[in-house]
């Protein structure tokens, strides 16, 4: 059946009613989908006179758009996202057309980079991730996809008929990988907090022992912010005769970041017999544009790099023209910020994700929170405006908020609030039933009738 297109306006001055239009409209679309109506680009007009009243049009038309870009900030909870930053200093660099193409450590033809600024960002990653300078290569990327596809491709390069391995609760980005580097891709269970089940990882692998192994491992889970057992995985390639013939690459897309500051977390490190690891770099440390960091060792990325004599570098990334300008955000978030300042901020979201989840418990919402994640999943909300406002990620029967540094104390208990006024009205009609969300989260933390232990059913 074709998808109805809604005719939602978004923007200029109606922009501040957004929210209400949305209700108004009702009908949200596909799976509660909203389509984009697109504001029309139109020839400027000749006769100066409407030239200059369609310039302030576009004005206010902007103006009214950066209203709803803040209105759309404040009300922020699903996506792992940190929207709080001041990069004010840099609105210099807004008229350079910056652009890091080619090999970071190699100085190309092109002199408006920031390659300074990049090979300093990585040095710093390098040093977390414990590897040595003359040992490593990596690069700023477009966002932690970049940093999969890259490092996939290095696996598959080095393994050119190794399967790869990834949990079935992985990022999308890995199964696009493997489809488009046309490489078998193995799907392996995950356990009910979305770690992956390594005795399905074990029984798979076996099944393949020919085979050079390719394998996802995650530092945070995209739904539930599962941490794959790193060190189990190493062991279980090595007893099942996988010496050396296998290439882990750690998707660390927002916990990879984080994990390195908590005292008892696993340690992702190169010391291990990892490939590589990816970032995103504007969800923890938080950027106005999308960008990541991949990091991998020197010997590994020589599989993949070819000189190219027009841009005077080589080229080993996958994309050609890179973005200048992030590597200036990331560079000024680590100097401003610097160990001491991250550390505080994980630290600061795993309580604040911890307050959370016990906020939801008390009025009733099953909710559940891996021990080494800020991201809290809970019971979906039904009303489809409520999960639109406050722009939850959802899937199936769970949501979850991810708790970054931008989320206070305060924001979150009045989100629980608004929470459970919202769930009391949208149930009031048949009679109030808490939906059941063992198979998601796990019975223990399940409120329904069923599971609670305090409800007379249980
Ligand atoms: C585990 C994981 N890997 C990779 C990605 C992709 O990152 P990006 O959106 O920066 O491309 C995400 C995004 O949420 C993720 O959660």
């Amino acid at each position: 059946m074709a998808e109805k297109k809604i005719d939602v306006v978004v923007g200029g001055w109606q922009v501040m009613a957004t929210d209400d239009h949305l209700k108004a409209v009702g009908d949200t679309g596909k799976q509660g989908r909203l389509l984009v109506e697109g504001f029309a680009v139109q020839e400027p007009p000749v006769d100066v006179e409407a030239a200059a009243q369609r310039q302030a049009g576009v004005a206010a038309l902007l103006a009214g758009f950066a209203h709803h870009l803040q209105d759309r900030t404040a009300h922020h909870m699903g996506y792992p996202f940190n929207l709080e930053f001041d990069f004010s200093v840099l609105d210099q660099f807004q008229s350079f057309s910056i652009n890091n193409l080619g090999d970071p450590f190699i100085e190309s033809n092109y002199g408006v980079h920031s390659r300074q600024f990049e090979v300093a960002v990585l040095d710093w990653f390098a040093r977390l991730w414990n590897i040595q300078q003359h040992e490593y290569w990596g690069y700023i990327t477009s966002g932690g996809t970049e940093g999969n596809l890259h490092s996939l491709l290095v696996g598959r390069e080095i393994f050119r008929d190794g399967i790869i391995y990834a949990s079935c609760d992985s990022h999308y980005s890995v199964f696009k990988a493997a489809r488009m580097y046309r490489v078998e891709c193995v799907k392996i269970g995950t356990l009910v907090s979305g770690e992956i089940n390594c005795a399905d990882f074990k029984s798979k692998l076996l099944m393949n022992a020919g085979r050079p192994a390719i394998v996802n491992v995650n530092i945070g889970t995209t739904v539930k912010g599962a941490i794959d057992d790193l060190d189990n995985i190493i062991r279980i390639l090595e007893k099942c005769g996988f010496r050396d013939r296998f290439y882990i690459h750690c998707d660390g897309a927002l916990a990879g970041l984080m994990m390195s500051f908590i005292k008892h977390a696993p340690k992702v490190t190169f010391d291990k017999p990892i490939g590589s690891v990816s970032i995103s770099g504007h969800k923890f440390m938080g950027c106005p544009v999308p960008c990541g960091v991949v990091i991998t060792r020197l010997e590994h990325v020589k599989v993949l790099s070819t000189d190219i004599e027009y841009i005077s570098s080589r080229d080993a990334t996958i994309m050609g023209s890179r973005n200048g300008h992030s590597p200036l955000f990331l560079w000024y978030t680590l100097n401003k910020k610097g160990y001491r300042g991250i550390q505080k901020e994980v630290k600061k979201c795993m309580r604040n994700a911890q307050h959370l989840t016990s906020r939801l418990r008390e009025k009733g919402v099953s909710a559940f929170l891996n021990e080494l994640s800020s991201t809290v999943v809970f019971e979906r909300p039904r009303d489809e405006s409520f999960v639109h406002k406050w722009q939850l990620a959802c899937e199936g029967s769970i949501a979850h908020v991810v708790v970054m540094p931008n989320l206070s104390v305060e924001k979150l208990d009045g989100f629980v609030e608004e929470l459970a006024v919202g769930r009391r009205m949208w149930h009031e009609d048949e009679g109030f039933s808490v939906p059941c969300v063992a198979k998601d989260i796990g019975e223990e933390n399940c409120l329904c009738d069923v599971h609670d232990k305090n409800s007379g059913a249980a």
